[in-house]
């Protein structure tokens, strides 16, 4: 068995919504070769869009999503036997494990302390060895290794919190990743939305910002802490490093004129949106930043909007129940004195 890049738990992930998004672009005969995917997450949409053959700008603020775009995504060359040298040796007993920051920082409450013992010791080893691996080995590598921390730890398929209960040692086993034919080109970044926008032009834009106060990178520092591997203080009951620097606009109270600004600037011929209605949660930090309203008023401004309704299987992250939860689609066919 191997990992596939959709095989990743991960708030927001559009994998169900793969077949609405390729239909509402061929209903609408939408015609593109190039195509930015700006707030990309796992990276699923672009997959798809790669796989169709498009040139796909893959851009996210989480620093680990990079490697995993680098690993699956990128068009730079590997050799499947390096990759699984070190494979072998990681799995084998002859791979000697030792304390490390990982299993002094995380033992006993996201990990069990075999489990995260390994995961340090794999990852110091990874950085050792860096210089004599191509650096989509090293990516490759470094993807399977996150993908197997996230699948042994202490949760409920995020870090927000480790559940309560100690950690149970659960058997650990990197596997390769399953890397498919790309037939585009992709350009891989790592920036600020609202940043990138000003410099790339493409025939379609895929916009789908974070919809609520939950921000992205408390849900995933501990994959953030292994991909950059600077070893950064932890702090709180839940161990969480310094992350001042990848918090989102988009989740804070001045989101409505981040998005506005970034509709503005785009310079593409159509824009596609995915957006959840979650106004209706119990808690506040689940309520939408930008309301039904302000997005259609926004996209109107930039060019004629078809709005799709999707009911969709909305990942509960804590306790918020939502009967009617429902993902839009909105599609902005741009003006021209607009593009
Ligand atoms: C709803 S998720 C995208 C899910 C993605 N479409 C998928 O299928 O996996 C939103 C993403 O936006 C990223 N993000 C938040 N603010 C950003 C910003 N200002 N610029 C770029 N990415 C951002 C988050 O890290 C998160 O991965």
């Amino acid at each position: 068995m191997k990992y596939k890049l959709a095989n990743r738990r991960y708030i927001g992930n559009k994998t169900a919504l793969l077949p609405e998004i390729f239909s509402l672009l061929e209903q609408e005969n939408i015609h593109y070769t190039t195509v930015a995917d700006l707030f990309a997450g796992t990276g699923v949409v672009s997959e798809r869009f790669l796989q169709e053959g498009s040139d796909v700008i893959i851009n996210d603020i989480l620093c680990a999503n990079q490697i995993f775009y680098y690993a699956w995504l990128s068009n730079l060359p590997y050799n499947e036997s390096v990759v699984m040298q070190f494979l072998n040796y990681y799995n084998s007993d002859c791979f000697p494990v030792y304390e490390n920051y990982f299993s002094n920082t995380f033992s006993g409450t996201y990990f069990h302390h075999k489990n995260a013992l390994k995961i340090g010791a794999i990852r110091e080893h990874l950085e050792n060895h860096k210089q004599e691996l191509r650096p989509r080995e090293f990516y490759i590598l470094l993807a399977s290794l996150l993908y197997t921390t996230d699948r042994v730890a202490n949760t409920v398929g995020h870090f927000e919190s480790f559940l309560r209960k100690k950690p149970p040692y659960k058997e650990f086993f990197l596997k390769p990743l399953q890397i498919q034919p790309l037939n585009g080109q992709s350009r891989i970044y790592h920036q600020d939305a609202n940043q990138l926008i000003k410099d790339i032009k493409t025939d379609l834009m895929y916009i789908d910002p974070p919809y609520n106060a939950r921000q992205y990178v408390n849900f995933y520092h501990i994959l953030e802490n292994l991909a950059e591997w600077k070893c950064p203080k932890v702090f709180g009951k839940t161990l969480k490093m310094d992350r001042a620097n990848r918090m989102s606009e988009y989740s804070k109270s001045h989101a409505l004129s981040f998005f506005s600004s970034l509709i503005s600037q785009a310079q593409t011929k159509t824009i596609l949106v995915s957006y959840s209605n979650t106004y209706d949660a119990k808690s506040s930090s689940s309520n939408n930043k930008i309301s039904e309203e302000d997005m259609e008023r926004i996209l109107r401004s930039k060019g004629e909007v078809i709005k799709k309704e999707v009911p969709y299987r909305f990942f509960n992250a804590g306790k918020t129940a939502l009967k009617h939860h429902k993902e839009y689609l909105y599609l902005c066919k741009v003006f021209v004195n607009n593009m």
